[in-house]
């Protein structure tokens, strides 16, 4: 969507994943505080998502929206001011149709829906400072034309604010299972592609309920040509540091979404991360892999069912590879330059989890890779132009 955002995959965090309904105000400032005490937003990590359950179940007497007066007592406004306090940005869901997600499977009381209230619910999110609008379709009933039209009412209502916001849909449902049914980068910033993501590596399903990183990949990966700056695949929030899951595979999730130009938004607790959870979520290879200003999603060059080789072309010339085993044991996985777009000779590889050493290659570009494990070269070529390998010196002060 040619709406000035996005213009790379949107990066944050989201309360749904480990919190669920149980969000209020502090909770979410405490959360805005740890992204930048982390070092989490120095490194692009920007919007804070309020997600499901934020609502006040009445609209007020003027049919505005209203947050939930014992969870979000300040109100939906000074949220978004604490927010912007911090230097990051404020994001919050919303649901077009009857009721939201957690009203149809918990019960939860929620508001109506924004269908028919499109212009007055996109000004009240305008005016409490909202940069990301989460636009969810719940509800079992529709067809694809019904959520085009629908969905494209809030994409105009929210461009008539004036305000830059980011427009993420999920079209949920029968639309969202093997993949979109269209390409959305007319409609939205950011698309769901599958149905919600889990904490397993593989839960076996590809079109159920909720599904696994692997499961997930499956679907994603064949949208690549989708993808492009203002319009990406949304493959949901990230599971990295929620537990049930090995560190290699919380790598491989990571380092998957990150060629998959997918939107890297964090769904742990940030105010307990682990060693291992940090060292993925701020690796800033891959992070400047994902952010890369071309704005394209990996492709698939070779899959075998076994080893799965994905290249990203990259705004100064070189190619990101990732080789991921998805395979039980470990096993090479390898590639050619031709077969990722790069001439013969000699190739620089930058290990993306090594940050700093870097091999040469003149054949194969190859790595022994552990069973669902994923190595990533940064690889640079003739033609292509390699990143400085050290700061620059300081600027001296001006006379
Ligand atoms: C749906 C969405 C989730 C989350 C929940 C909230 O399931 O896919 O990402 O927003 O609704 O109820």
């Amino acid at each position: 969507l040619e709406n000035g955002v996005a213009r790379t995959p949107p990066m944050g965090w989201n309360s749904w994943n480990t919190f669920g309904c149980n969000i209020n105000e502090a909770l979410i400032r405490q959360m805005a505080d740890a992204i930048v005490s982390s070092g989490m937003r120095d490194l692009g990590y920007q919007y804070v998502v309020v997600d499901d359950c934020w609502f006040n179940p009445n609209r007020d007497s003027a049919g505005n929206l209203q947050g939930d007066p014992t969870r979000f007592p300040s109100g939906m406004k000074a949220l978004g001011d604490y927010i912007h306090g911090k230097g990051l940005k404020f994001g919050i869901y919303q649901v077009p149709v009857d009721k939201t997600c957690a009203q149809y499977f918990g019960g939860y009381p929620g508001a109506t829906g924004s269908r028919g209230h499109e212009v007055q619910d996109a000004r009240q999110f305008a005016a409490w400072g909202v940069d990301f609008l989460k636009y969810d379709w719940c509800s079992p009933e529709g067809t694809i034309n019904d959520q085009v039209a629908t969905f494209a009412k809030m994409r105009d209502a929210l461009a008539a604010t004036g305000r830059p916001i980011v427009f993420s849909i999920n079209p949920n449902s029968i639309h969202a299972k093997t993949g979109p049914q269209r390409n959305w980068g007319d409609v939205a910033n950011m698309w769901r592609t599958t149905e919600d993501i889990t904490n397993a590596w593989n839960t076996g399903q590809t079109n159920g309920y909720p599904m696994g990183i692997q499961n997930i990949i499956n679907v994603t990966v064949p949208l690549a040509s989708y993808a492009r700056p203002g319009a990406f695949n949304d493959p949901d929030m990230m599971e990295v540091g929620r537990g049930g899951m090995t560190d290699t595979e919380m790598r491989s999730h990571f380092a998957m979404w990150a060629m998959m130009a997918s939107p890297l938004i964090a769904g742990n607790d940030i105010r307990s991360m682990d060693a291992a959870t940090q060292t993925i979520l701020k690796n800033q290879n891959l992070i400047a892999i994902n952010q890369d200003p071309l704005g394209l999603q990996g492709v698939q060059v070779s899959n075998d069912g076994t080893r799965r080789v994905l290249a990203k072309k990259l705004a100064d010339g070189d190619v990101a590879v990732a080789l991921f085993n998805q395979g039980s044991a470990t096993t090479t996985v390898s590639i050619t330059a031709p077969a990722i777009g790069m001439s013969p000779g000699t190739l620089t590889l930058r290990d993306a989890w090594t940050n700093g050493t870097s091999t040469t290659t003149t054949g194969t570009i190859s790595a022994s890779v552990p069973s669902h494990g994923t190595v990533v070269y940064r690889v640079s070529g003739p033609g292509s132009t390699p990143p400085p390998t050290t700061t620059p010196p300081p600027t001296p002060p001006s006379p």
